[in-house]
């Protein structure tokens, strides 16, 4: 039987998303998977977007998405993907989502298809480098001591240019120019997109009871080419970074850092995020990879739609007890 998909978004990510899915319709039947998208929810149908014959799925009429089989959220925010979803929700249908604001505040809704490994977010954190997958298996073979990321590309390179002199209003212009930035760019640039990753990775390994209230967050607007400059004359590096660490229970924290310059966060190319993971048996893990980008996030979409094609359910909540505080070195 073919299952019917319904794409909600067809932005930087969903165009790609249809596309490649579109593009790999044989292997997943193949895999006696068949599938067919049947609407693509937009607020502009009638936007050209290069989709040639794909373009008569977009719609911008939610009653049409209400048949599909399986859905794969890409339209952003918190309230209105839910308001649609909640009928999927409710009948216990497969989720593929990119949302990691989503994800980061509004667990509570999407829980009952975690518990039953309906949920796949593989995209939501470091887009085409997988995380979840890795992170979740670490998390039963060595339980977390502290993890330390890089998740902000746009951070990453305006810091790049301030460390080249660049003024922080110009570096901002530059990546909104070039669209890394998100307009308006405040998620990026203050540190939001960076917890919600943070509270998606915290909840996954640390603590099931982790939210986006234990990560205290502090951007880089207010950061100048001097703080950079300073930081190189002591051999470090300032990157924006997530962590997460014990501190009379799991805590998180987004915020300008000072690295030694042979730190892998610093030393990663700044077009890549990186994660280091360490363990209760004293190893360390480094993740690192392109995390943004539409044909990159898109790519992890697909990659949770062939996990479902294969049977493979999503990630599921670690037993759901907090790990045990690290032991003192
Ligand atoms: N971009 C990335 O590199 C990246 C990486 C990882 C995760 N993500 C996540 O992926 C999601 C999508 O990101 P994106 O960059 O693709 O966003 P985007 O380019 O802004 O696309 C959003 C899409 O959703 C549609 N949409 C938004 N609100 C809608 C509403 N109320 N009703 C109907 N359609 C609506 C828009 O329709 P119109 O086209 O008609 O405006 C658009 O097609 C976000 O949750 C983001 O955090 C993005």
């Amino acid at each position: 039987m073919t299952t019917k998909i319904a794409i909600l978004g067809c932005g930087t990510v969903g165009r790609q998303v249809l596309l490649q899915i579109h593009a790999h319709l044989s292997r997943l039947a193949a895999l006696g998977r068949p599938v067919e998208v049947t609407g693509v929810l937009v607020r502009d149908p009638s936007r050209p977007r290069g989709l040639g014959a794909l373009e008569g799925l977009l719609t911008a009429d939610a009653s049409a998405l209400g048949e599909a089989d399986l859905y794969i959220e890409v339209m952003g925010g918190t309230v209105r993907p839910l308001e649609l979803l909640a009928p999927a929700i409710a009948a216990g249908k497969p989720l593929i989502t990119a949302n990691k604001a989503l994800l980061a505040e509004r667990w509570d809704a999407l829980l009952p298809l975690a518990e039953r490994g309906l949920l796949r977010y593989e995209a939501s954190v470091m887009a085409a480098t997988p995380v979840i997958a890795p992170l979740a298996q670490l998390g039963r073979s060595a339980g977390p001591t502290s993890l330390e990321a890089v998740l902000n590309g746009t951070c990453s390179y305006i810091l790049s240019r301030m460390e080249r002199g660049v003024s922080y209003r110009t570096a901002l212009a530059e990546a909104q120019s070039l669209g890394y930035a998100e307009d308006p760019p405040t998620l990026d640039v203050d540190g939001w997109d960076a917890a919600h990753k943070l509270t998606v990775l915290g909840r996954l390994l640390f603590d099931p009871g982790f939210s986006l209230d234990r990560v205290a967050v502090q951007g880089i607007g207010d950061l100048h080419p001097e703080d950079l400059a300073a930081a190189d004359r002591a051999g470090q590096a300032l990157r924006l970074v997530a962590e997460i660490s014990f501190e009379g229970g799991w805590r998180g924290r987004v915020w300008p850092k000072r690295l030694p310059k042979d730190h892998p966060l610093a030393w990663t190319p700044l077009s890549r995020n990186a994660l280091l993971f360490s363990g209760t048996d004293g190893g360390t893990w480094l993740l690192s990879g392109p995390g943004a980008g539409g044909a990159a996030t898109a790519s992890a979409i697909l990659g949770d739609l062939f996990s479902w094609a294969q049977g493979i359910p999503g990630p599921r909540p670690l037993g759901w007890v907090a790990a045990p505080p690290p032991e003192p070195s």
